[in-house]
């Protein structure tokens, strides 16, 4: 949003946001964004290259590409946001070619086994959705397989999902089939269903969002199975100690 950063935001094409915004302001209006040139996505290419040896020489182990949840690669990848008609645009080839170059960019410079990405294939997030997800994210599945990255991590709403829901199915299985990396799935997971979905190996690691958010010491109670503190929305984005630092720890 403009308010925060000073300029038009950016974004595969002219779309705009569904729903207001947080800004330091407090919610505001969404602006429509300028689509990117062919000089914007070469300069945003040398950004995800500065950023991920930034991230390891600030002692990072890893990084992992953001290209879920309506954000700009997203924008990119789904027909509902991506009306380009250049080489970026159309084919899933096309739509898949910035996460393609975005990844080939960060694993020239840190390593394939440091890079990972995360996708949402399944439903609407922030006004950005797909009329096909599989035709476009069970070959961006492959091709991350072909570029060796360390995992892959799926955020999945469900039809009765608690923060975005879906009818559109799940696509975690016929990812797996062309993804023979490790496979992190994401949303909606209790520790029981986690437990149930690695040990059926229908995934190799859960990913878990809000429940970090409200449990400092997440780890040991899903390890020692003690109760979770539940999060409160109201506090979601405070700017202060509230919400952020003052989660109780277990006793
Ligand atoms: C306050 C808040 C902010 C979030 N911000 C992001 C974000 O910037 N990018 C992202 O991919 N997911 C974001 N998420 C989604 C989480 O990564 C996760 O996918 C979601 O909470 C579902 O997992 P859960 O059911 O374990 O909470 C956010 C979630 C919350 C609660």
């Amino acid at each position: 949003h403009s308010s925060v950063t000073g300029q038009q935001p950016v974004s595969c094409s002219a779309t705009k946001a569904p729903e207001a915004l947080h800004t330091y302001d407090g919610k505001q209006a969404p602006e429509v964004a300028r689509p990117l040139t062919k000089e914007d996505i070469a300069r945003i290419l040398n950004d995800y290259e500065n950023a991920a040896r930034n991230a390891l020489q600030s002692g990072f182990d890893g990084v992992q590409i953001h290209a879920a949840n309506g954000y700009l690669i997203d924008e990119f990848l789904r027909d509902g946001t991506n009306h380009r008609s250049d080489e970026y645009g159309g084919s899933p080839e096309n739509r898949i070619r910035f996460l393609r170059e975005v990844t080939e960019r960060v694993i020239a410079t840190i390593g394939a086994d440091k890079t990972s990405v995360r996708l949402s294939p399944n439903g609407d997030t922030q006004g950005c959705i797909d009329s096909h997800p599989e035709q476009v994210f069970v070959p961006a599945a492959k091709l991350l397989n072909d570029l060796d990255i360390a995992f892959l991590e799926l955020r999945e709403p469900g039809p009765n999902g608690t923060f975005g829901k879906t009818d559109q199915p799940k696509l975690h299985g016929p990812i797996r089939e062309v993804f023979r990396k490790p496979l992190v799935l994401n949303q909606d997971y209790t520790r029981e269903e986690a437990i149930e979905t690695v040990a059926t190996g229908v995934a190799d690691a859960i990913a878990f969002g809000r429940p970090f958010l409200a449990n400092p010491d997440l780890v040991r109670r899903l390890e020692d199975n003690l109760p979770q503190n539940k999060d409160d929305i109201r506090t979601w984005y405070s700017q202060g100690a509230e919400g952020y630092t003052d989660y109780p720890l277990a006793r």
